[in-house]
């Protein structure tokens, strides 16, 4: 229970807060991936990445980009808005988030039926082959032997297409998904994003097909891209193969300081600002 003196003190503080911080205007936004008014320090990060949204539209061949860092350092925050940089440039987006013993078929799937439909494609027929890929990749988690009611279905209301992406290996049938909606993508001359926040749940299995997939697919100059956040983990030889092959951005909470608030820069108070959101970066 608590004391009536520690709740009188509890008032009195909330009240002194106030005072000095509008709480209306108040710039943090407390919570996991909660956006936050005004992105500081990631300028290089989203300039960066309108480069590769630009050379991948031109297909020309690209890393995949993996954010890590600390927890708390910001990377759900800037995903969500590179994310944001790729639906501005009219491209498809897709996003998961990894969770501990969750295999990555009916993620991406559903990722990929999004991004599928925002990228608007004219052509409905070619349209409905790529949906009917992307329902035989989901189904695929089943056996295929398995009764239709048994199989789980990701919204696509085409028929599953026999022979793509079904084979069951979890590699090859990524390779072939991949590729079916990164031509969709160069047909209408954008792309095609799949953005992954909590990346070190992915399945080790999982993880390793898609590094290699991802690495197919930028050799082929197909214009669709894979955006990872996750933490600074060790792991195993999966994960070393990842961090090889992408182009890792190290997040840290000093980059996302205010300008004002960095050491030496016009204008800097001394020690932690007063009004400066403390807790988040
Ligand atoms: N660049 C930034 N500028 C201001 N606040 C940020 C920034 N990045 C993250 N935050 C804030 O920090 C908190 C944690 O961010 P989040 O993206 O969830 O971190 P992570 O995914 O690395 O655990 C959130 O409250 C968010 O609003
Ligand atoms: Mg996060």
């Amino acid at each position: 229970m608590i004391s009536r003196s520690r709740r009188v003190s509890e008032k009195r503080d909330t009240a002194r807060y106030h005072a000095i911080v509008d709480p209306i205007r108040n710039p943090y936004a407390p919570g996991a991936g909660q956006r936050p008014p005004a992105l500081a320090g990631r300028d290089d990060q989203l300039q960066a990445f309108n480069v590769v949204l630009e050379r991948v539209s031109r297909c020309k061949p690209e890393r995949s980009i993996v954010l890590t860092g600390l927890r708390g350092v910001g990377k759900t925050v800037l995903l969500n808005a590179l994310r944001s940089a790729a639906v501005r440039a009219h491209w498809g987006t897709g996003k998961l988030e990894a969770r501990p013993g969750q295999r990555l078929r009916r993620p991406v799937s559903a990722a990929l039926h999004v991004a599928v439909r925002e990228l608007g494609h004219p052509q409905a027929q070619d349209v409905d082959q790529v949906l009917g890929v992307i329902k035989a990749f989901a189904q695929r988690e089943s056996a295929p032997n398995a009764r239709i009611r048994d199989r789980w279905n990701p919204g696509i209301d085409v028929p599953a297409v026999t022979g793509r992406a079904d084979s069951g290996d979890i590699e090859i049938d990524l390779v072939e998904l991949l590729t079916d909606v990164g031509g969709l993508a160069a047909d209408v001359g954008r792309g095609v994003a799949i953005f992954i926040d909590e990346m070190q749940d992915l399945d080790p299995e999982d993880i390793s097909a898609l590094c290699a997939a991802c690495h197919e697919i930028s050799q082929s100059g197909l214009p669709l891209i894979v955006v990872g956040a996750g933490l600074p983990h060790p792991g195993g030889s999966e994960r070393r193969q990842v961090l090889q092959r992408a182009a890792v951005q190290v997040l840290t909470h000093r980059q996302a300081r205010p300008t004002c608030c960095r050491p030496g820069a016009a204008g800097a108070r001394q020690g932690r600002g007063r009004g400066v959101p403390q807790g988040g970066p």
